[in-house]
Order: structure tokens, then sequence, then C-alpha cells
């Protein structure tokens, strides 16, 4: 089945919040944000804003009447900035105005002294200084520092990965309108329409059935409307209620890149043991999160690194810390694979390091070591492993002998030109790592002319969840998908939901959507066995038939629908999904936090520009554990977009902090992502299908973010043909590898470990 919003996607017609027809009257905010990352506010200067035409009013933390605080997981986070300001981008007063310009006009007549103080951008300066997010909390299986001595090869390292802008299409925005007693209608584009409700009423002071928030679609989320869409909300919140009109705030790429957090940066250091054989029998590993100035999810990210530590390997002895550091940056959010991909970047990092020194290629470390069904993870959960099969499956079925055999005679007879090949294989947790966010609900009706309407908590934001809903309602009744219709993700439809994310979106809330549907045809087959005095376990609903013992009846669905409604029979249900299985005990940090693993097996080949440090991906070849895909489009693209969103982040996209913590790359033309010409050549998923059971709608594995970390296996092709060309060259782990990189890689300056090898290609590239 195609997605439900593919029509009226190509052809402009899908609805996105600034596409909602205004309301009379409706005004417009604009935030007046701080332009240190750290200092104190002496002074603000309004008057002269206040005069410019159009001005309304200007907000200021004065006006809020309830809390001043957006923190969800800790209240750390002042919506509007009081005496101090923690990060270049923090909003300090809200201006509305008559017109989207006005406000913008008088946003520039702002002025603010502001005493600065000392900035931290680094993670490892902020955790020398103290200055931390939380405790940090390890991970420990066996007993690492006793295994040290039985290894035959100990290698040590570190590791860096840069942040990642959002970008998603749509920019952050919020639509507040008005409605009697108080009451407040809120358009969002939010992943959690429940934690910007939370925060508008929290901001306002009032309770949260005083609230709804209600989202049709996302132009794009990746984690960064989370819990960053709430700002705006309750900006838009607090001017509507207090002025009694309607107010929006659109953000324009500009402020969205400036305002908001970004994937976390993290810097970190390992330290690997093998035996003679090549077993993995030790890793020891400390993450520093760079968290920004307040704590928004990191703390949550930070625990989802330390589930993804060892990747898909099983190492028996594992001690692995992390520390979520205070910086003056925005305050860093989640990002598709949410701490997940910072883990595995080190663990593959850790490998290389070691095949590099032993002059192995790291694909031989990497097979040996992966994990089997069985395998206690660091946490505790056994794993329930197909990373073995997936891996085999992309040898065979890719003949990566062959594409061996091509990179060497390419690499053989080409001096300007190198390629390089890795094996990615990847290992992902799906539920949330919160144990209570495992929860979610539907509401369906069936409608009395037979036709149907969901209802759920689940955010559709390109992913294609609604389409998959959809199916799930179809199945069910067994019934043409064109008679089901999704509904808006409304507050009041579907109360206390979680956060569209952890991929976890389609299992939680089809699960749901599959009960309310399955009590529906349990009354509906109760009316049916009246209707045709039969036993009711004789009855079956097909293909919008009533079946007795398998044979047509005179009864069909539309028939049944409407005979239900006469015996007043209820058409409706709500019902209530929580993944069994799960639990955590932060304690012992021991448990079973996860419903299941998705696993799959990438091999990239790229190849680098030996003159230039440009490159180009060949192609990525992958084999992806879908369990039964119940969309194979959908699914399909999102991993598509995964690989190329991962390569994005491993290859392109530099964030670039200055000193005082100002972000310099805040433009397109300054930050670069993946275009048509990044993209591989060549992208070949095939399905790694299984029969075995588990808690995935329909058996259908979350599909969502495990791709992304397919991207990371682009790294270490490059890294891989930078060796080819420079046996020596010196290259830090340390992602992105821009072509800058790659060519201080290939030609690494002098006094940083450059060889004769190096004069040599130089001499090559000269003579050539
Ligand atoms: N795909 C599209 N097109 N747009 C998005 O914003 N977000 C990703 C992923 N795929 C995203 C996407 C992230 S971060 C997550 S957690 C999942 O989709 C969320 O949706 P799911 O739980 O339905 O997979
Ligand atoms: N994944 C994604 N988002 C989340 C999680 C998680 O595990 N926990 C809280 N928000
Ligand atoms: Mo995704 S990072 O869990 O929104």
């Amino acid at each position: 089945m195609k997605n439900i919003d593919s029509s009226t996607h190509v052809k402009g017609q899908s609805l996105y919040l600034d596409d909602i027809p205004l309301v009379a009257g409706t005004l417009f905010g604009a935030a007046f944000i701080s332009p240190v990352a750290h200092g104190h506010i002496e002074q603000l200067y309004l008057a002269e804003a206040m005069q410019q035409p159009g001005v309304v009013r200007i907000f200021t933390h004065k006006d809020i009447t309830g809390e001043n605080q957006i923190g969800g997981i800790i209240p750390d986070e002042p919506l509007l900035a009081e005496h101090e300001v923690d990060f270049c981008g923090m909003p300090i007063a809200f201006v509305v105005a008559t017109s989207d310009h006005a406000a913008r006009a008088a946003v520039r007549k702002i002025k603010a002294a502001i005493e600065p103080l000392p900035v931290i951008t680094d993670p490892r300066v902020a955790h020398a200084q103290g200055e931390l997010i939380v405790p940090p909390r390890t991970f420990k299986l066996g007993a690492p520092e006793l295994a040290w001595e039985h290894c035959e090869y100990v290698v040590e390292g570190s590791a860096d990965t840069n942040g990642q802008e959002h970008l998603y299409i749509e920019t952050q925005c919020a639509y507040a309108i008005p409605q009697e007693n108080g009451e407040l209608k809120i358009y969002s584009s939010t992943q959690s329409p429940t934690a910007s409700q939370r925060t508008a009423a929290r901001v306002l002071g009032v309770p949260m059935h005083q609230v709804e928030v209600d989202v049709i679609r996302l132009g794009g989320g990746f984690g960064g409307k989370e819990d960053q869409a709430n700002a705006w909300v309750a900006l838009c919140a607090l001017a509507a209620y207090h002025l009694g009109k309607p107010v929006k705030y659109v953000l324009d790429r500009l402020e969205d890149m400036q305002m908001t957090g970004k994937r976390h940066p993290y810097s970190s250091d390992f330290k690997i043991g093998l035996d003679k054989d090549l077993n993995i029998l030790a890793y020891e590993v400390d993450f520093y999160q760079n968290a920004g100035a307040a704590a928004d999810l990191s703390p949550a990210i930070m625990e989802r690194t330390l589930f993804h530590t060892t990747s898909t390997y099983f190492i028996p002895n594992v001690r692995a810390t992390a520390y979520s550091c205070r910086t003056h940056l925005p305050p860093n959010t989640a990002f598709r694979g949410f701490g997940g991909p910072q883990a595995k970047f080190v663990m593959e990092s850790a490998i290389a390091k070691v095949a590099e020194e032993l002059g192995i290629d790291a694909c031989v470390i990497q097979k040996k070591n992966l994990n089997k069904t069985g395998d206690e993870f660091p946490f505790g959960q056994k794993a329930v492993s197909e990373a073995h099969a997936c891996w085999h499956k992309a040898e065979s079925l890719y003949n990566v002998e062959t594409l061996r055999q091509e990179v060497q005679r390419f690499n053989a007879s080409n001096t300007l030109l190198k390629k390089g090949l890795s094996f990615m294989p990847i290992c992902f947790g799906i539920s949330f790592t919160n144990t209570s966010m495992n929860q979610a609900r539907a509401l369906v009706h069936v409608y009395y002319d037979g036709s149907v309407k969901v209802s759920t908590g689940a955010v559709e934001m390109g992913q294609g969840v609604n389409t998959k809903m959809l199916q799930v309602a179809a199945q069910v009744f067994s019934i043409n998908p064109a008679k089901v219709r999704m509904q808006t993700t409304s507050t009041n439809r579907i109360a206390n939901t979680s956060p569209s994310a952890a991929s976890a979106t389609a299992d939680l809330n089809g699960k749901a959507v599959q009960l309310a549907c399955l009590a529906i045809v349990e009354r509906l087959k109760q009316v049916a066995a009246q209707e045709l005095q039969a036993p009711e376990t004789a009855i079956e609903l097909k293909n919008e038939q009533v079946l007795l013992h398998g044979e047509e009846t005179a009864l069909d669905w539309k028939k049944l629908v409407t005979a239900a409604f006469l015996k007043r029979v209820s058409l409706s249900e709500h019902a209530h999904y929580a993944t069994p299985e799960v639990h955590f005990d932060k304690k012992t940090e021991k448990g079973h936090p996860f419903a299941y693993h998705v696993y799959g097996t990438a091999i990239t080949v790229a190849t680098v520009d030996c003159v230039r440090g440009t490159y180009s991906v060949d192609a990525v070849k992958v084999v992806h554990d879908f369990g039964a895909s119940m969309n194979p489009t959908i699914d399909r693209g999102q991993i598509e977009g995964g690989i190329v969103q991962g390569i994005g982040w491993m290859t392109l996209e530099e964030l670039l902090y200055d000193q005082a913590g100002r972000l310099r790359s805040n433009t397109l033309s300054t930050y670069k992502i993946p275009d048509i010409y990044s993209v591989p050549q060549e992208i070949a998923i095939d399905a790694l299908d299984t029969d075995t059971d588990n808690l995935a709608i329909l058996r259908s594995k979350a599909v969502g973010e495990p791709p992304f970390m397919y991207g990371i296996g682009t790294y270490f092709a490059l890294r891989n043909a930078i060796k080819a060309f420079n046996p020596a060259s010196p290259l830090a782990f340390d992602a992105p590898l821009t072509p800058e990189k790659v060519l201080l890689g290939l030609y690494p300056p002098t006094g940083t470990g450059a060889t004769n090898l190096h004069e040599t290609s130089l001499s090559r590239v000269a003579t050539s």
C-alpha cells in the first residue's frame, strides 16, 4: 500500500501548520534572543521596540503567571531568561505584533546590556570543572579490570563525533487560538503533543484540560521536535491567553538554526583488549556528552548511549561510564538514534584502531565478535540476535569476495583515486528506555455507514506512521483501506501520549489500534451470531463479508455495522496498550529495557579523490532485519533516508560554534547537508525475513532510527581508502570526515607523523 499522504504531498495539498487558514485578528510573535552565550542581564531596553508600528505587547519572564519553566526531565530551563543567559539564542523577550514583519522589525529595536560571563563549549572542560547535568552513570559486565592481563592485544584511543542540525524542512512553529472560558486550542509542529500541552499549561498556571494541542503533520522532526517544540507552544499560549487573540510564531531558518539544540557532540576515550584469536575480551569507555546549557533530553540520551556501548558485539568484560556535561551551547536534544550512533562510532573506532595496528581488515574482528542469541548485554538483557544471519546474508548476496578483489585491483592500478570497503553491523534497542513511556492509546469509531475513523497518539512526520495505523485497522476489520481515515493527533482525543519517538510509534500506537479494532470485531461477531442464529465461533469477517463456516452469507460489513447500531451496540472503542516484559532497575543498571533489537549489516564502498580530498559513495548494500515488513515501500524509504542522513553526519555536516559559543555554520551555505550528488550511486536493500515472534506490530519491526547507523560505514570506508593511499596517515577518529580532513589525512602536515610514504605520495601527485 502506498503512503496515504503521497498524492496530496506531490500536489502540494497536504496541510502543514503554516497552511492553516488564519483566524481573523491573528497576531504574530517573534523572539528577542541572547546575542551572547553566557552572561548576566543588567538591563533590557524595550521602549523603542514598543513604539514600532503594529507592536501590541512585549512579554518577558515577568509576565508569566505560572511557572517560567520548560525543562521536561529536570526543571533547569526557563522559557524566558530572567537574570542570566546561558546560551546564544536563548529567548529573552517575546514581541507580539499585527504582522510577522512588524514583530521581527521590533525585535531588532530591542537592546540588552549583558555582563559577559565565562563560556564553556567543550564537554571535557565542563567535566573538569564539575559542570554535570546529572551524576555520571556506569554500566558494567564481568570484570574488565581483571581481564586486561588475559589480553594479547590492548589498544587505547579516543573518538569524537560532532553534532548535527536536524534541518527538518518545516521550521519550528506554533499557533494558539483562544476558545471560551480561558481555554486554548494550539496547533503545533510537535512530536509530543502531550509534552507541549503540559508545558503550555505549566507556563500559564492552568490545568492541562484548559489546553488542547492538535497536530496535523510535521514537515520532519527527526527528534528535533520531541522536546524543543514546546517553547514556541508555550510562548504563543502565553501571548494568546493574556491578549485574548490568536498568536502564531513560525521561526525562520536562521532563528531555528540559532535557537534550537542539535545532536549531541561526544568526545570519548576507549580501551579495548583482544586475545590472540581476536576475541574481544575487554572494553572500557568514557563518554563525554556535550549537553548544552540545560538538561532537555540529555540524561535519556546519555542512557541510550550506555545501552549501545557494545553495538552489535558480545564483549564479556565491559565498563562504560557516561558524563552529561553542561556547556553554553543551545541545549542539545534528540536526534535519530538518540545517543546510540555516538556509542557505535566509538566501538567501531576501537575495532578499527586494533585492526590497523595489527595490519588486518577490521571485518575479521567485527565478524568474530558479533553477538549471538543468549549473549548478555552489559545491562543484563539477553540478545535475540540476527547479527550473524544479516552479516552472512550480506556477504553472500553481495559477493563480498568479488567486491573486495575489485577494490584491491582498483587500488593497485590507480594512484590518484583510492577505494575503501567497510562493514557496518547494527543492533538497536526498540522501546523507550524509560519503561513508563512504553504505553499508547487509540480511539476507533465505526460510523454506521461502515466507514471508519482512527485517532492515535502517533504523530505523522514523514515516517508513514499514519499509513501503518490505517493498515492495521483495515486488516483487523478486513475492509478496504479506502473505508478508513486517520484523524489529526489531538490531546482532546488521545491523552497522556508519549512522544512519537524511539522508533516505537507504530508498535505502541499500532498495538492500541489493533486492540480497539479487535474489541469492536468481537461485538460485531456477537451481532452477526444473533442475526445468523449461529455460534459466534463459526463467524468470520473477511473482505467486507460475513462468513459462516467459511461460506458467504447475506450479511456484509455495512449491513452488520448497521445492524449493530440498531441493536444499540457500541461501534466505538478506546484502547490502551503497554509493552509487556520491559523493565529496568537504575540502582543495579540491569534489566530488560527493550522489547526487541533491530539488526542489519551494511557494506559500503567509497572512492576518495586523492588530489582534491573529495569523495563519493559508490554503494551501500544492506541486509536489514525487517521481521516481516508491513509496508516495504515506506520501510525502504526510511532506510534510504536514514542512510543518507547518517552519511551527512559522518562526512559533510560540520557544525561550528566559535569560542564565544556563537553558531558559525548557521546557514545552508556554511552548513553542508547531503544533496543528490552526495547520495550513494547505488543503495541495495534486501530483507532478512524472519518468522520468529516479536513484539512489533504485525511482526513488522521498527525501522525509523536503526538505518541511520548504516551511515557510519561510510566513515570507515573513506578511512580505508585514505589508508590505501597513505597507510601511515595519522587520521584521528574524528567525524565528520569532511573533504578538508580527508586532504589533511592524505597529506598530513609535517610534525603530525608524516612519513616517507606520504612524501612519495606527494611527489606522485606532483609528477602526475
Ligand atoms: N522519517 C521522516 N521522514 N521524518 C522524520 O522526522 N524521524 C525519525 C524516523 N524517521 C523522521 C523519520 C526519528 S528520529 C524517529 S524516532 C522515527 O522516525 C519516529 O517515527 P516512528 O516511531 O514511527 O518510527
Ligand atoms: N528514545 C527516544 N526518545 C526518548 C527516549 C528514548 O529512549 N526516552 C525519552 N525520549
Ligand atoms: Mo527520534 S530521535 O526518537 O525522535
